[in-house]
């Protein structure tokens, strides 16, 4: 039995998904006791937990030989948390522990980096067999615009026009999560997760241009205004880290991810090919 944490989310669906595709069995943690159609229809074994809890999360873990550990994104908590969580996976025998983490954890300026920099500090002490993927931005974060560029023809673009991303196809770290969960020989590794291209905002807009069959024009949408405190955890983080991939870009080498999948990586435009855009083929 493998355990997936916020598995309620975009990551966590997505290596579930990977890991059913494999026939492996899945306890998928969530917030909460409502339906998750979505994951029981991956055959996964649906479990309510909340993650600060120690108490509620060996409930969650027992029994179970590896565990996906995604803390939800731009939680103030996540250091104490996970740190707290060590101890409850190494209590309930937990054999193989994986962390998702993100490319480049150490860039300082971004408090939800930071803290998972230290979070894989803690992990040499933890006494558990580990193992961590790093990502770099998911292509799937551009999803949610697809329907307005189709509309309107413009992709806006929070870290301007110059700096480029390596993005990487969710699908493909989902796939990197399986390995790490399920090969022998990566304990005590460390893996990023790259995109194959470095990606402006121009270069996206001509890959949606042709997803698309219409024009795309990249704009820049900068965010205006001061960075919002550090008390408005979300936001502030949010607003320094497109701040951060304006300065200095977000991008990696693919060299590393293809290696652990034995394959090449997908494209933006074999990301984009996947995902249905319902008047894109009409264009306006
Ligand atoms: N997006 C990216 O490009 C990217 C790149 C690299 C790394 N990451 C990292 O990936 C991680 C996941 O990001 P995401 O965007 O997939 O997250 P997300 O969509 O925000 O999902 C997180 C899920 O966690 C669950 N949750 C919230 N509070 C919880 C609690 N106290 N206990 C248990 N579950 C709780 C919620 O699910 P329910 O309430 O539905 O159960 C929520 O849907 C983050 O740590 C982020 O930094 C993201």
């Amino acid at each position: 039995m493998i355990v997936v944490t916020a598995a309620g989310g975009q990551t966590g669906a997505a290596v579930v998904r990977a890991l059913w595709s494999r026939g492996h069995r899945v306890r998928a943690v969530v917030t909460g006791s409502r339906d998750r159609p979505e994951l029981t229809a991956l055959a996964a074994d649906v479990v309510a937990a909340d993650l600060r809890d120690p108490v509620s999360v060996e409930v969650a873990l027992a029994g179970a030989e590896a565990l996906y550990l995604i803390w939800p994104n731009f939680d103030p908590d996540e250091a104490a948390g996970v740190t707290a969580l060590l101890a409850a996976a190494r209590q309930a025998g937990i054999g193989r522990f994986v962390y998702h983490s993100v490319l480049r954890p150490q860039a300082r300026s971004m408090p939800h980096h930071a803290a998972k920099d230290r979070v894989e500090e803690a992990l040499d002490a933890s006494g558990l067999a580990w193992r961590v993927l790093q990502p770099c931005a998911y292509a799937d974060n551009l999803d949610g615009q697809l329907a307005d560029v189709a509309s309107g023809g413009l992709f806006r673009s929070p870290w301007g026009l110059t700096a480029a991303q390596s993005l990487v196809d969710l699908r493909d770290v989902a796939d990197a999560a399986v390995v790490l969960l399920t090969e022998d020989g990566l304990d005590g590794g460390t893996f990023e997760a790259v995109g194959p291209e470095r990606l402006t905002a121009p270069r996206i807009a001509e890959l949606l241009a042709g997803r698309l069959g219409r024009a795309v024009t990249a704009v820049d949408a900068e965010p205006g205004g001061p960075v919002p405190p550090a008390s408005d955890y979300p936001a502030h983080c949010r607003r320094v880290m497109f701040d951060h991939y304006r300065a200095h870009g977000f991008t990696g080498s693919p060299r590393v991810l293809e290696a652990l999948l034995g394959r090449p990586t997908r494209t933006f435009a074999e990301h984009l090919a996947s995902v249905p855009v319902p008047d894109a083929e009409e264009g306006t």
